[in-house]
């Protein structure tokens, strides 16, 4: 497998780039996208399901993945959750503030196995952040997929995201979106019941279709079970995990999972992979 140390020289992976705020979104009242620039005026150069490490002077650095597709020319996008230190820092900044980051790191979603086949893609919560740059990048090429589906699945309709492109792709040829959440309101007039109820719904063709699912790790083993039921290969179930990371690159070993770096190797595996390394999902 391709790793960092491959192909970047040993400085840049630890030498953060500056860039810029130039745009903020709230998506809920906890969760924000940040679009940014590049102060040398030069590309992230990422690959869906990559992630940088951003950091805030004085405060420290977090993992977080690109939302945004590399298709998009000059900037990029994060989307975050404000959980604790680094999160509520960068919540706090304002358009014009410097940030720094490193990367993109990681190995992101294997788009050669996923190039001419059918794509069901599965986002549970904020698993929309990463994979919302698959589904822009898809939709950018869309000739070279075949019949795309889309099921998101929120715990209520307060916490749905980027409700714009929701929107979009509901109302889009190019795309089958269907979502839901665990529990509705007075105002939601859509489906109600978890993920999982999404899946035995449509219409995939097991020999052609490779799945794409990022969400909490509670969501994982349900999914699976569904996407097994519809015949699908671990070969063709592709999962990103979300483990605790701190130098990204391979050195200091906190991602560790017997003996494989998830922040080098990973975080996306397919499903055979994380049965050879006996990792529970
Ligand atoms: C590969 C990868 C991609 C990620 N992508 C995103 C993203 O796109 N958007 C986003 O909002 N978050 C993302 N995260 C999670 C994000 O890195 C953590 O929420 C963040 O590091 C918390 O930092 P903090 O200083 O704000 O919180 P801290 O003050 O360090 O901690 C606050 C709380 O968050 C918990 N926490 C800290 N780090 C993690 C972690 N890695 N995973 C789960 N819980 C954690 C702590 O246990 C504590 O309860 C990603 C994590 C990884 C490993
Ligand atoms: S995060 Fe340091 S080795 Fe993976």
């Amino acid at each position: 497998m391709r790793t960092i140390r491959e192909v970047k020289p040993e400085t840049e992976l630890y030498a953060p780039r500056l860039a810029e705020v130039v745009k903020i979104d709230e998506l809920t009242p906890n969760e924000k996208v940040f679009e940014f620039r590049f102060k040398d005026g030069k590309e992230l150069g990422h690959r869906p399901g990559q992630f940088v490490e951003v950091s805030i002077m004085g405060t420290g650095e977090s993992p977080i993945s690109v939302s945004s597709s590399p298709t998009k020319d000059g900037t990029f996008q994060l989307a975050v959750r404000n959980v604790g230190n680094v999160t509520n820092t960068l919540h706090a900044l304002e358009r014009g503030a410097m940030v720094g980051i490193r990367g993109p790191f990681g190995n992101g979603f294997p788009l050669e196995a996923l190039d001419g086949r059918d794509v069901l893609l599965i986002a549970g919560g904020i698993g929309l952040f990463p994979l919302r740059s698959l589904v822009q990048y898809i939709l950018d090429r869309r000739s070279s997929f075949g019949k795309v589906i889309l099921l998101f699945g929120a715990r209520s309709p307060a916490e749905r995201l980027f409700l714009d492109e929701l929107d979009l792709w509901s109302r889009s040829p190019e795309i089958e979106f269907q979502e839901t959440v665990d529990k509705g309101d007075e105002s939601w007039k859509g489906n109600v019941g978890v993920i999982t109820t999404l899946i035995p719904k449509v219409d995939i063709d097991p020999g052609k279709t490779m799945a794409v699912v990022v969400g909490p790790p509670i969501m994982y083993r349900f999914v699976i079970g569904e996407l097994k039921k519809k015949g699908l290969a671990d070969e063709n179930i592709i999962l990103s995990l979300e483990r605790r990371m701190k130098c990204g690159v391979g050195k200091c070993g906190h991602c560790q999972i017997n003996g494989v770096y998830v922040c080098q190797e990973g975080p996306v595996f397919t499903l055979a992979q994380l049965r050879n390394l006996r990792e529970a999902v």
